[in-house]
């Protein structure tokens, strides 16, 4: 699909309806990846983000444990609608993992130390400049996305499952698939208020 870059970010939406139906190669969605992780800028080029990609089996192991998990807190009455939703993303092709190392964060603070107080803060905008990069470009390739935040909870256990260094921080999820559900109006706050030009 060709869209221009405006397109592109208008068009990416939340989709919560979406299947495990490959829109395109497996390939592609790692050359995705890639691309992102190696262009998209972070604070002091200190590119401390990383990204896993679960497809197939990993994919749905993420969301068994996310449900086992949750299984542990929510009361059991109440389960069903977490269930619902947890099997929601499931249903998706597959989920990209976004972690920020803290490794990293740490040498930048220990090296530059005047501010020491902004890298965590800047190694978060960094993640998040990385999944907006993903998030459209799967919306270019038609596979519909969300973004989900499980961290505290699953992050030891996807650590002992996919064997990811101690100093990965889990800072989010992305189900995604096909979509089979478009996503509904979207409101939008006045321009005017948001935006101030001096000119
Ligand atoms: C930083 C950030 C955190 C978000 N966290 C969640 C989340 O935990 N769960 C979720 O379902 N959606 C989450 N969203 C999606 C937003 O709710 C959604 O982007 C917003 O309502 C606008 O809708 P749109 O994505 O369709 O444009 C998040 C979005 C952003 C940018």
């Amino acid at each position: 699909m060709v869209m221009n870059f405006f397109e592109a970010v208008e068009k990416r939406r939340t989709y919560y309806g979406i299947s495990k139906d490959k829109v395109v190669s497996d390939e592609r969605i790692q050359e995705i990846i890639e691309h992102a992780v190696k262009h998209t800028p972070s604070a002091f080029n200190s590119q401390s983000t990383r990204v896993v990609l679960l497809l197939g089996k990993h994919h749905t192991k993420l969301w068994d444990i996310t449900k086992e998990s949750l299984r542990r807190i929510v009361e059991a009455d109440n389960f069903s609608s977490t269930e619902e939703k947890i099997n929601s993303f499931e249903s998706a092709y597959g989920t990209i993992l976004f972690f920020e190392d803290s490794s990293v964060v740490e040498y930048l603070q220990r090296e530059f130390s005047t501010y020491k107080e902004n890298f965590p803060i800047w190694s978060q905008q960094t993640n998040g400049m990385h999944q907006f990069v993903i998030w459209t470009a799967l919306e270019i390739e038609g596979y519909g996305a969300s973004l989900q935040h499980y961290n505290e909870l699953i992050e030891e256990d996807v650590k002992k499952e996919w064997n990811i260094p101690r100093s990965w921080k889990l800072i989010a999820q992305m189900p995604f698939g096909k979509p089979t559900a478009e996503p509904g109006e979207k409101e939008y706050g006045s321009l005017e208020e948001r935006i101030k030009i001096f000119k």
